[in-house]
């Protein structure tokens, strides 16, 4: 191993969220700047004390896990933070019920039946022994988990006295049609013989019907739990879990913008936060400021992810000056949504007006929602309702707040109106410091 290798690592290892105490040294403002990107790292929280908000949604799984032969639908849009629920809800009682034992899979696009359920058979069994409580889920993982009522007497070996909870992440990618009827016969077996294990299945959808095969010969057994879009205060949550970390400080101003940006969705919050934390370690202040913000929504739109950054592009390109496109995505991103993402054309008005500095009507964004639900645009919004009473929403929830920081990023909209239109979304956001 390289000398530089080595510091490299002892620098690494010496440097978990900074200690207490202003950063002397450029080497001590680097290790801040470390911890700080990885600490909003963007990957889904695994750590409790990381971990902000949803104690309904905790309390809610956690009866049903207790409640025998009750099994659970977590669903909701991309990214609103099911991974990291499914982590997490289970630690916060894991010392007092020693019995519990979580197995989490994915399913994938080319899982059928059996290959879903032998590994989650396989990772129960796992994590059991992991943990020295094989006593309490004697497994065989070597039969084949071909059909439901197999998987159904594999789990009623489990003791009476265990709590094996099953996770089945990442549900709406198995596309094997078959093999999610005859899981949502498992939940119906396990039902029927009150069995004491809890599958859980997780995914992305706007209601269960999209989810799960036959629902209503299971409806009895599960409790629906549907994750929407963070409130500003637990947004808030997200940035304080993770400062009081560290030494670094926000401003008001600047947790306001970074809250409102996120529209709900706590991913953007913590890219946000880390681009702008660091900015305000690199100017060597240990607050970050609105200016640090501005600064990460453009290290923020290079950084982003690819797949973003092409769905923006296809959406707004065009030939003909003066087209608009920009400005009207625009608009739909900063428009009024009802609590399932979907505006009017009629809330794109206000918006679309603000933006172009004249009071603008339908007729002038028509073509272009029309055009936005279209192959030739990625398909970047879709419709639903009749005509007269269409209603449109983000396809790719996560494309909102990317379309509004873009926006700002290229300074579609002055800031006066920006503040007004950020606002008006979100009138209650408590204002820290
Ligand atoms: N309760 C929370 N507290 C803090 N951060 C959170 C919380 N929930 C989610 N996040 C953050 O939000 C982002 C998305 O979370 P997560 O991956 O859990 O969402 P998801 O709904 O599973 O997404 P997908 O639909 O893409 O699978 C991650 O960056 C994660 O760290
Ligand atoms: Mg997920």
């Amino acid at each position: 191993m390289t000398d530089s290798l080595k510091a490299f690592i002892s620098l690494r290892m010496a440097s978990r969220f900074s200690g207490p105490g202003k950063p002397r040294t450029a080497d001590d403002w680097l290790h801040l700047e470390w911890d700080l990107a990885n600490l909003f790292s963007g990957a889904p929280v695994n750590e409790e004390d990381l971990f902000a908000g949803r104690s309904t949604e905790v309390k809610r799984i956690l009866e049903a896990v207790v409640e025998r032969s009750r099994h659970v639908i977590l669903y909701g849009e991309r990214g609103v933070g099911k991974t990291s629920l499914s982590n997490i809800f289970w630690r916060r009682y894991n010392t007092m019920l020693k019995s519990m034992l979580v197995a989490r899979v994915q399913a994938d696009p080319s899982d059928n039946f059996t290959s879903l359920w032998n590994k989650a058979i396989d990772e129960l069994a796992s994590t059991a022994r992991q943990s020295d409580r094989y006593d309490l889920t004697p497994l065989d993982t070597n039969t084949s988990m071909d059909n439901p009522d197999i998987v159904r007497r594999e789990l009623q070996k489990c003791r009476a006295d265990a709590t094996p909870i099953i996770i089945i992440d990442e549900y709406d990618k198995l596309s094997d049609g078959n093999a999610r009827l005859l899981t949502a016969n498992v939940i119906k077996y396990l039902y029927d013989y009150s069995a004491n294990v809890t599958i859980i299945l997780v995914g992305v959808a706007e209601d269960i019907v999209s989810l799960i095969e036959d629902h209503q010969s299971i409806d009895r057994a599960i409790s629906q739990i549907k994750l929407n879009r963070m409130s500003d205060f637990e947004l808030n949550e997200v940035i304080d879990k993770r400062l009081s970390k560290t030494v670094m400080k926000i401003s008001g101003d600047a947790r306001w913008t970074i809250v409102t940006l996120s529209r709900g969705l706590p991913y953007f919050t913590q890219m946000l936060g880390k681009y702008s934390a660091v900015q305000a370690a690199k100017r060597r202040s240990l607050k970050i400021d609105v200016e640090d913000v501005e600064a990460a929504m453009d290290t923020f739109i290079v950084d982003s992810e690819e797949k973003m950054q092409e769905a923006y592009r296809k959406a707004t390109e065009s030939n003909q000056k003066d087209n608009f496109f920009k400005q009207v995505l625009l608009a739909c991103a900063l428009a009024k949504t009802d609590q399932f993402g979907f505006f009017t054309p009629t809330d794109v008005i206000q918006p679309y007006s603000a933006i172009v500095g004249k009071k603008k009507t339908h007729a002038h964004f028509q073509r272009h929602l029309t055009e936005f639900i279209s192959e030739t645009r990625g398909k970047i919004l879709i419709r639903r309702g009749g005509e007269r009473q269409y209603r449109f929403r983000f396809s790719d929830p996560m494309m909102q707040p990317f379309v509004i920081i873009r926006g700002i990023q290229e300074r579609l909209i002055d800031p006066q109106s920006r503040k007004r239109l950020l606002e008006q979304e979100q009138p209650g956001l408590p204002i820290g410091s």
